[in-house]
């Protein structure tokens, strides 16, 4: 019997290469005893040498889903990927099939922590912490997830908040980034932070985005479920907010202007779209993209994409929405579209790290066709909501040009649903007088099925690109 103790840090890399070991070797799943690095050892287990195997083929559907599952807090993780791995190498369709009970246990599983990252990302509240001599703002966090998702979740804080020191610490492992430089260390007790100015704000902030006409308790509770209030300022006022939401909803029912229906439509159609851009702190504006419900796209996405790159940035790209591997990846342009639009953007010198990168609506709108997500496109209630953040987004990054990449990012940015083909080229303005440069959707060419006019739409972005260059120089 083999004895393998997995440490809590860095769990995916050292278990990846014992299965692969043990999987070369042909070491059967009932000769392996998995463990965390807390388990007592096993009097009757050998140590855990790695065998030398052979090479092992292992598909990347898989590869992804134990990515994730690692990171579970079920202790028979480990066992359950291995026997799941053991069986996948004579049955390599196995990954397809949906009546295997050990493979939907590992989706389940796969789902947990995917769910688990999410509120990480939505919850997690830092409060500021004062090192003298500290060149950087310092800031913790404590939090409690389910599963051990420190780890695979720390490089979207360190994106998100690259120019602070932070620490995520928790009861298991903890993050520290300083510096710049990510490390994890083992978690510890709950420490005793100090009290933040920035509380106020969220507090504030979670009073006017609760709507007592709209009040699901439970639906609330799933989406900011009760183990998370304790470190969540804001929660404080949940159950204030809860017992007097009927009589506030009466209230605002008995205040309600008395315009016929259709007049009632178009105001709040107006209303909507001159929403003012948010006003909290720029230091909590991620967190408060990713913890946005203002339409029902959050339900299911898989999470929120955040715009990404220099806040400084002369150049801001923005785009509709993000697609399947954004959605799945936390990251804009990443799939097709976006490799098409970078493929374009060197053709035409523009240097996409420099520009800030963003959608016109930050969650992915898709119906489920079999096992496909089939991409939809946003409504203008849609975009009208996710403006509040792109308004935010353009008030933090204060860009000399916006670049629209199609429909429905012009929408967003100018006010205007004209067809997009007549406009394409020239310059418009965002209501506070921005100046953006129209151009075509990278998708839109993708969906071209003639050769030649595919090229010339590549012809007119990169012509378009190469422009808004021009213009910044
Ligand atoms: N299409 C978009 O508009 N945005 C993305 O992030 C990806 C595809």
């Amino acid at each position: 019997m083999h004895h393998v103790v997995i440490p809590e840090i860095n769990s995916a890399a050292i278990w990846r290469d014992k299965a692969r070991a043990f999987l070369g070797a042909g070491t059967p799943p009932d000769h392996i005893l998995w463990g965390e690095t807390t388990i007592a050892p096993d009097l009757f287990a050998t140590p855990a040498h790695s065998p030398q195997g052979g090479p092992v083929s292992v598909p990347r559907s898989f590869i992804s889903l134990a990515e994730k599952v690692v990171w579970h807090s079920d202790p028979e993780r480990f066992a359950r990927l291995y026997s799941f791995l053991w069986r996948l190498r004579d049955a390599p369709h196995l990954m397809s099939d949906r009546g295997d009970a050990d493979l939907a246990r590992l989706r389940q599983m796969e789902k947990n922590v995917r769910r688990c990252q999410h509120k990480m990302k939505a919850f997690v509240r830092f409060r500021e912490i004062r090192f003298e001599r500290a060149n950087r703002r310092s800031f913790a966090a404590w939090f409690e997830p389910t599963h051990n998702t420190v780890e695979p979740t720390a490089d979207f804080f360190a994106r998100r908040f690259a120019d602070m020191d932070w620490r995520i610490l928790t009861p298991k492992t903890s993050a520290i980034f300083e510096g710049g430089t990510l490390t994890f260390t083992q978690g510890q007790p709950k420490p005793d932070l100090p009290e933040d100015a920035s509380e106020a704000l969220w507090i504030t902030y979670f009073r006017n985005i609760f709507n007592p006409a709209r009040l699901k308790p439970r639906a609330m509770q799933s989406e900011m479920p009760k183990k998370y209030w304790k470190n969540m300022p804001e929660a404080d006022a949940i159950p204030e907010l809860i017992a007097t939401a009927p009589a506030r909803a009466r209230e605002m029912a008995r205040a309600a202007p008395t315009l016929p229906p259709r007049h009632m439509a178009g105001a709040q159609a107006q209303l909507a779209s001159c929403a003012s851009a948010w006003d909290g702190p720029s230091s909590a504006l991620s967190s408060a993209i990713t913890a946005c419900t203002r339409c029902p796209l959050h339900r299911n996405a898989t999470q929120t994409v955040l715009g990404e790159g220099p806040v400084d940035a002369d150049l801001m790209i923005v785009g509709e929405q993000p697609g399947d591997m954004e959605d799945l990846h936390g990251t804009p342009f990443i799939g097709p579209a976006g490799q098409l639009f970078d493929r374009l953007a060197q053709a035409a010198a523009l240097d996409r790290r420099a520009a800030y990168v963003t959608n016109a609506v930050k969650h992915f709108k898709f119906k489920p066709q079999g096992r496909r997500r089939i991409h939809q496109r946003p409504n203008s209630s849609e975009i009208n909501h996710c403006k509040w953040w792109l308004e935010a987004e353009l008030a933090q990054v204060r860009p000399k040009l916006i670049l629209a990449l199609g429909a429905t990012a012009a929408q967003a940015l100018t006010g205007n649903g004209a067809a997009l083909m007549s406009r394409r080229g020239t310059v418009e303005k965002t209501p506070t007088g921005q100046p953006v440069l129209i151009t075509l959707h990278p998708s839109y060419i993708l969906r071209q099925t003639d050769p030649k006019a595919s090229a010339a739409a590549e012809t007119l972005l990169v012509q378009d690109l190469k422009a808004a260059m021009a213009m910044l120089a």
